[in-house]
């Protein structure tokens, strides 16, 4: 993709497409400046246009459902949006998340703990994946037991955002989904704890700002959004330091280069392809090209990422690159809320398998390495190592 990125960015950077499975025009734009100026821009807005839900969600029982469950604060626009926002936002600042360093340590030491014996595991299957669910599991206070159950819910969801023609098949998912999070938020109302879904509970009792139906949907998004990219973050910037040694050994040796290595994992690599749809509330006019109101917008985070007039040579791995104002989290008002967790989390895992595992190579060849099945994403669903 990111050779394709190369000639749109040059020749097509606002990119009329029909290769989504969307059925609205869709415009694919790629360069940084863009990116950035579209993310601010508030003709483009989060609310789905009509139209486009009846096509999506003709099912009775997924509408209402889906309809709940995606009723979440990276769906919705201001005021609304805001009101969400500020309702978490404080769950998640840099002090807050730092003081999780200690239990996110014990977590990827457990998790190393059970494969390093072996002289092989999957870097994705033992540990990128289960290090980020643990950690959203336990802020939230969702049972350890439940948690399989969740990769199974994300992994359809996903799906069922690449395939809509494919949707009908994971309604019971959904439906399913909902009720352990009705089931679960019943629990809580009952007995309080010192967890985050017991904190939005308060909240919504407290004040009249969170009401519950806003609950679901609320963690669902963080269960969801806090996952699958994370799992990208670790999976692709280990899967980036086997692909360059030097720079592995570079880190090795200099560890206090992990602030700057996470940075360029999440440019280099960047977990999340695409921003969400934005769709145009008005006509807009960009480099010749007339986006009509209710198009679609997808704006590629990958692609503006490796734009050579914001980043020199950016097609080359620095883990030591000085201002790299990427826009892995995206940019603007629906900027990630997870960012200081993300960073922390890739931090502590990159740097910890490196110091507990002293040489690792991939067991397959490159090649065999299967993507995961998503447009929005990048990521291996597997990465078999050996030491
Ligand atoms: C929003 C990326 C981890 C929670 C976003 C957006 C991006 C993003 C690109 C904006 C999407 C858009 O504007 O369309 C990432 C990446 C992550 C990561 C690359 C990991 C490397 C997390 C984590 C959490 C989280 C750990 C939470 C626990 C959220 C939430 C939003 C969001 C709640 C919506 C914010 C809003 O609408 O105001 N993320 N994310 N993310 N992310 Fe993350």
């Amino acid at each position: 993709a990111y050779e394709l990125y190369e000639i749109l960015r040059t020749d097509d950077p606002v990119h009329y497409t029909t290769q989504v499975p969307f059925s609205n025009p869709t415009w694919i734009i790629t360069r940084y400046d863009d990116a950035i100026s579209l993310l601010k821009d508030k003709r483009l807005l989060k609310k789905t246009p009509v139209t486009f839900i009846e096509e999506q969600f003709s099912e009775d029982s997924l509408q209402s459902d889906w309809a709940n469950l995606f009723n979440h604060m990276l769906n919705t626009d201001p005021p609304d949006h805001s009101r969400l926002r500020s309702l978490v936002q404080k769950a998640f600042t840099p002090r807050m998340v730092e003081n999780l360093r200690p239990r996110i340590q014990d977590i990827a030491n457990q998790l190393l703990d059970q494969v390093v014996k072996n002289n092989q595991m999957d870097l994705i299957q033992d540990y990128a994946f289960p290090l980020p669910i643990i950690v959203i599991s336990e802020i939230l206070g969702i049972p350890i037991e439940d948690r399989s159950q969740f990769r199974h819910w994300s992994n359809a969801i996903i799906y069922a955002f690449n395939r809509p023609d494919r949707r009908k098949q994971i309604i019971p998912e959904i439906v399913n989904f909902n009720h352990y999070l009705k089931e679960l938020v019943a629990k809580r109302q009952q007995h309080l704890q010192d967890d985050l879904i017991s904190a939005l509970i308060q909240s919504s009792i407290n004040s009249d700002k969170l009401s519950e139906s806003e609950i679901y949907p609320m963690i669902f998004l963080l269960i969801i959004a806090g996952h699958e990219t994370t799992v990208n973050l670790i999976g692709n910037g280990l899967f980036s330091l086997l692909q360059h040694p030097d720079q592995c050994e570079k880190l090795r040796n200099y560890p206090y280069y992990i602030d700057t290595a996470i940075e360029e994992f999440l440019r280099y690599m960047s977990p999340v392809e695409f921003a969400t749809n934005r769709w145009a509330a008005e006509e807009i006019h960009l480099h010749g090209k007339t986006i009509a109101k209710n198009d679609l917008v997808l704006i590629s985070l990958a692609s503006a990422n490796r734009d050579p007039t914001q980043f020199p040579h950016p097609n080359h791995l620095d883990i030591t690159r000085q201002k790299n104002e990427h826009i892995a989290f995206g940019k603007g008002i629906h900027f990630c809320l997870g960012a200081p967790l993300a960073r922390l989390e890739g931090q502590i895992a990159i740097q910890t398998l490196l110091q507990r595992i002293p040489q690792f190579e991939l067991s397959v060849d490159r090649d065999q390495l299967e993507w995961q099945a998503t447009f929005l994403m990048r990521g291996f669903k597997s990465i078999p190592i050996r030491f």
